[in-house]
């Protein structure tokens, strides 16, 4: 990037700790006017002033907060280059309760704010779905593993299927339906399944869509045993958000290498 080009603009949910926070540093050090919003307002703000980067309000799990933040957005004529999808969350327990919010949050979110904010992603932009590990395909038992990797799935299908989940714990039944017992685990399989599917709703405007794991990082979520300090996380996730136009679109990575779904 020289003086005299533009600065690309990035914009991160979840961006008041943790991953979200360093990813927006980072981008910031790249030269990115990068936007970091949070659910918390005095959080956000006082997060993005620390990186020199802009504030604006987004729960993710609020269609009302989304279409704000895509309203505010367009009205001051704001165009995106990237888009971060960091926000989630990962609830201590396992019931209908936390299957619910956890489905919310991790997989209607990044799919809602990837929805109202397209309209103002520059052609060739890129999106970038934070996932985890957790959530590869392998380790799923085979008959659900092939309902995620069905050809020509799309995303009624992938919804239809984490609202099968839920109703499945709500139920008590969801061992014998095959799923495993964790949440966080079934919205990142959902979200790598939905990355590729938007990653060829898009390709023909070239927005890059790939999903990234950032490895086991120090965070309020991953804890103070995780192996990665929150630098090397975020660099995997920037590495996505930075691919230039002949970057790859549809994958999952982990430090800028390929890893199976
Ligand atoms: N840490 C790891 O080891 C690890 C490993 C694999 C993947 N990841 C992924 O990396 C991403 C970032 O995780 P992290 O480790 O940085 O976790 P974190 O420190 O717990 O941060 C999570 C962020 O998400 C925000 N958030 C949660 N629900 C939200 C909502 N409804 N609306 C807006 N923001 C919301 C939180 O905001 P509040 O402060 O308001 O709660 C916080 O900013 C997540 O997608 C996570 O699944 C993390």
């Amino acid at each position: 990037m020289t003086d005299t080009e533009p600065r690309p603009t990035a914009l991160i949910t979840g961006g008041n700790r943790g991953l979200g926070l360093e990813t927006g540093r980072q981008l910031v050090a790249k030269g990115y006017r990068t936007i970091l919003t949070a659910r918390n307002a005095a959080d956000g703000k006082a997060a993005a002033k620390t990186i020199g980067a802009d504030f604006r309000p987004l729960d993710v799990t609020d269609p009302v907060s989304i279409a704000a933040l895509a309203d505010s957005l367009a009205a001051d004529g704001v165009r995106l280059d990237v888009l971060v999808n960091n926000a989630a969350v990962a609830l201590d327990g396992f019931n209908a309760d936390v299957a619910r919010r956890t489905i919310d949050a991790n997989v209607y979110g990044p799919l809602r704010v990837t929805d109202a904010l397209l309209p103002l992603v520059a052609d060739g932009g890129t999106v970038v779905m934070v996932s985890s590990g957790v959530g590869e395909l392998s380790g799923m038992p085979a008959p659900l593993r092939q309902r995620f990797a069905a050809a020509g799935i799309g995303r009624d299908d992938v919804l239809g299927l984490v609202e099968d989940f839920v109703e499945a714990v709500a139920q008590g039944r969801y061992r014998e339906a095959g799923w495993p017992g964790s949440a966080y685990r079934v919205s990142k399989v959902a979200l790598n399944a939905l990355t590729r599917i938007l990653a060829a709703e898009l390709a023909p405007r070239r927005i890059k869509v790939n999903a990234v794991c950032p490895g086991w990082v120090r965070t309020r979520m991953g804890g103070r045993s995780a192996s990665r300090e929150v630098d090397e996380g975020a660099r995997s996730i920037v590495w996505a958000a930075t691919l230039g136009p002949d970057g790859p679109t549809g994958g999952f990575f982990r430090d800028g290498r390929r890893i199976a779904w």
